[in-house]
């Protein structure tokens, strides 16, 4: 009886001592998976969005994100448009833009806030963008959680489709969109000079909304990824208590 419990002690100790070299391992290089909030980084790493890469850097909101990253108690959150999304485009969309509303565009796609997939749960629409009309007026986007780390965006001219997290922990949130965002305010129906600023909330849950059958992306590396540490942590945790009461009853039989 005394040896077999012994014997389960001697076991368990073993097995913790495994869970924890497996863990320190794991944890080595555990800042990878988030790294550091460095957008161009991210998208580079995540290829497929070199036009997007490229459109921030020629209207400079790229740095304009990295300094705001950096300073921002808020966070940011980055809908970044794959490269097959400026391919479906009508040809010569982005070219027929001013460079004001270019930068208006890339701008559309920053929000001044960090938002976790859960934080869209909650969120109250419309949500602000980066992005300004002249007379100062905040561009907004319509958006609605509909399932398990699925999210609708619309723009009143658009909707699509978030599933993928490129990254998703503060203060900066990245998530792959498979539509370019056209605001409403350059790309509606209304002549966007003589849009009035009412026209300015977007109306999402329109019927319009084509029920076009839409393939969503494979859930994300980065998104499976966190949850995998989660349970991992939870496993470790747990695996810490067996190890404490493997250690208790070794010490009770000595
Ligand atoms: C961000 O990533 C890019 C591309 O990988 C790299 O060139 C740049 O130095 C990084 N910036 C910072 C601040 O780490
Ligand atoms: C942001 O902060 C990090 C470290 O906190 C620093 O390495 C980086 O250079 C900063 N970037 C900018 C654009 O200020
Ligand atoms: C979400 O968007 C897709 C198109 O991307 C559309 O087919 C679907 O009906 C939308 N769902 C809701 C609840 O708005």
């Amino acid at each position: 009886m005394c040896s077999s419990i012994l014997r389960l002690s001697v076991v368990l100790l073993a097995l913790a001592a495994c869970q924890w070299q497996a863990q320190a391992q794991a944890q080595a290089p555990a800042p990878a998976p988030t790294g550091p909030a460095n957008l161009t980084g991210i998208l580079d790493k995540a290829g497929q969005y070199t036009t997007f890469m490229r459109l921030l850097g020629s209207t400079e909101v790229g740095n304009q994100i990295a300094n705001q990253v950096n300073t921002s108690t808020e966070g940011m959150t980055v809908f970044a448009p794959t490269d097959n999304a400026f391919q479906n485009l009508k040809p010569g969309t982005i070219n027929s833009l001013t460079t004001q509303e270019q930068v208006q565009l890339v701008l559309y796609h920053v929000l001044p806030k960090f938002y976790s997939f859960d934080n869209f749960e909650t969120v109250s629409n419309p949500v602000r963008t980066q992005a300004t009309g002249n007379d100062g007026e905040v561009f907004g986007l319509t958006i609605v959680s509909i399932g398990n780390r699925q999210v609708n965006v619309s723009t009143g001219v658009i909707t699509t489709q978030l599933n993928n997290a490129l990254r998703e922990k503060s203060p900066l949130a990245v998530y792959q969109v498979d539509k370019v965002l056209l605001p409403n305010e350059l790309f509606g129906a209304k002549s966007p000079k003589t849009a009035p600023a009412s026209s300015s909330s977007p109306k999402s849950t329109d019927s319009k909304a084509h029920a076009k059958a839409e393939t969503p992306a494979p859930v994300g590396a980065s998104a499976a990824d966190t949850e995998a540490n989660g349970a991992f942590a939870f496993k470790s945790l747990g695996m810490t208590v067996v190890a404490v009461v493997g250690l208790i009853t070794t010490a009770l039989l000595f």
